[in-house]
This record gives C-alpha cells, structure tokens and sequence, in this order.
C-alpha cells in the first residue's frame, strides 16, 4: 500500500507540475481560501486509483470530503497542499496521502514534484526523503532554532489569528518561516531543515501523512498544551522532540483565545 501511495502522489504530483504556468482556473471556498480545477483534478487522479486498486477503502480528500464504507481502512488525502502557492505560481506544494487502519495512520507519503522530493513513512519502519533514511534535528535551543507556521483562512473573522504565536516565537526563535504548505513544512522538520512547527487551524489532509514522517523521523507531534496528537485535532505542535516543552511554554504565553 506505500508503493501505491508513492505512484499515486508522484502521477498526481507530474499533473501539478505540468499544468504549473498553464491557464488555471481558480474560485473561491472563502475570503481567501482558493480552489483551482487542477486540485479538483488531482482529487480526481487520486480517488479514481484507489478505487480501483482499493474499491472497499474510505476516502477523505479536501475538495469532495469523505467518501464513507465500513472498512476500516481509510486514506487521507490533499490533492494539493498549498493551493495558494500553486494559484500565484509560486512554486511550495505538495500531494500528502496518509493511510489510517482503526483511526491510526499507518503510513504517509508527502510528495514535492518541483524539487521531485519523495518523504515517505510507514508506521515502525522509519521515514525517508528518495529512498534515504532520514532524521529531525539535533538543535537543542529555541534560541537557534528555525520555526515554520502558517496563518488561517479566517484571520479577518477569527480571535485565532495566530498573529500573537507568531510575534511570541520571533523574540525567542532564530529565524521563523512562512512557506504556505502545511505538509511541506512538517516534513521539513522530519529531515531536519526546520526544527519545529506550529499551526492552529489545520484539517486531517494537511496534518495526517506530516505528522507520521516526523514521528517515524525521531521528532514529536502534539496538540497546544502537549497532549497527544491527532489528524483530527486543529492545532499542532511539531518539532525535533528537544525544542518541545518550549515550544509548549511559549504557545502558552499567549491568551487561550488569541
Ligand atoms: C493550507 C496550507 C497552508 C496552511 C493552511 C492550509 P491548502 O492548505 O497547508 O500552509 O497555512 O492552513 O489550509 O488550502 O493549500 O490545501
Ligand atoms: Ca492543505
Ligand atoms: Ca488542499
């Protein structure tokens, strides 16, 4: 089931990558939350493989939802993550697959077709970046750590900005980063180019297949306040295991509603 995972997120990711810079069509989910038809067609590509190659399987993708059926099988799936990114051409996005068995994800795949970079885990077996094992950080120090976050799409409506995290971390982090693909990000910590992740508005498909690559890497995936860690739950802390219990303490500094 990796090995089809990988072909699944590679096929769609060459679509990505060949309709970049083409006429795309794009409308809007929300005051600026964008949909194109290529994510609708990577959806597409996506559920049509796996039903055929898993009939029985339920499917949760970001633009049509979740399919349901009684197996117990059930793959996550973000046909693009990082449509912004995609919609301005700039070029950070992904295709993330995860597949969960009893609501436990057992293997991820995030796929970056611009630098054709591969993560991929499968639940106590390791992670890795092309074939190559690959592991979190070693910085043990907040004050040198390089962060990522992202924003929601509701900031102009919502007390959840994220706006007071963000100025919080960059009076105690070295460098903070705003990439614009959930999935990218927490894969870059798995590897090591970032040493930790935060994000407070976030759905199954952008976390599910992230959060297994970093666990699997040696790193930590949490809620808020350090409590477990779920594809369901909205927020998350990421990170190399060493810079959590400050990540923690400075995610608390802020009030519960800001
Ligand atoms: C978004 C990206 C972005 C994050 C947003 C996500 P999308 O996913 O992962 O980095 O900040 O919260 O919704 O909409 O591009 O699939
Ligand atoms: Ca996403
Ligand atoms: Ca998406």
């Amino acid at each position: 089931m990796l090995n089809f995972a990988i072909r699944a997120a590679k096929d769609a990711g060459r679509l990505l990558r060949d309709r970049l810079g083409t006429r795309i069509e794009v409308s809007l989910k929300g005051a600026i939350n964008l949909v194109t038809d290529v994510d609708l067609a990577s959806e597409r590509l996506i559920r049509d493989a796996i039903a055929t190659h898993y009939p029985r399987h339920q499917v949760l993708a970001e633009e049509e939802g979740l399919h349901e059926s009684a197996s117990e099988y059930r793959w996550v799936v973000d046909p693009i993550d990082g449509t912004t990114n995609y919609a301005h051409g700039f070029p950070f996005f992904t295709v993330s697959i995860a597949l969960e068995l009893r609501g436990e994800t057992i293997l991820g795949v995030v796929y970056d077709p611009m630098r054709d970079e591969l993560f991929a885990a499968e639940r106590g077996c390791g992670s890795s970046l092309n074939n190559r094992p690959i592991s979190v950080s070693s910085t043990g120090e907040l004050s040198r750590s390089m962060l990522s976050t992202g924003f929601p799409y509701d900031i102009r409506t919502s007390k959840l900005t994220n706006l007071d995290h963000w100025s919080n971390f960059a009076m105690n982090a070295r460098a903070l980063r705003r990439t614009g693909a959930a999935s990218l990000d927490m894969c870059y910590v798995a590897c090591g180019r970032f040493d930790g992740f935060w994000e407070l508005n976030l759905s199954p498909w952008d976390t599910a297949a992230g959060a297994i690559i970093i666990e699997e890497a040696g790193g930590l995936v949490s809620d808020f306040s350090g409590g477990a860690f779920s594809n369901y739950k909205p927020e998350v802390i990421a990170s190399n295991g060493l810079i959590h219990s400050r990540m923690i303490e400075v995610i608390a500094t802020a009030p519960k509603d800001d």
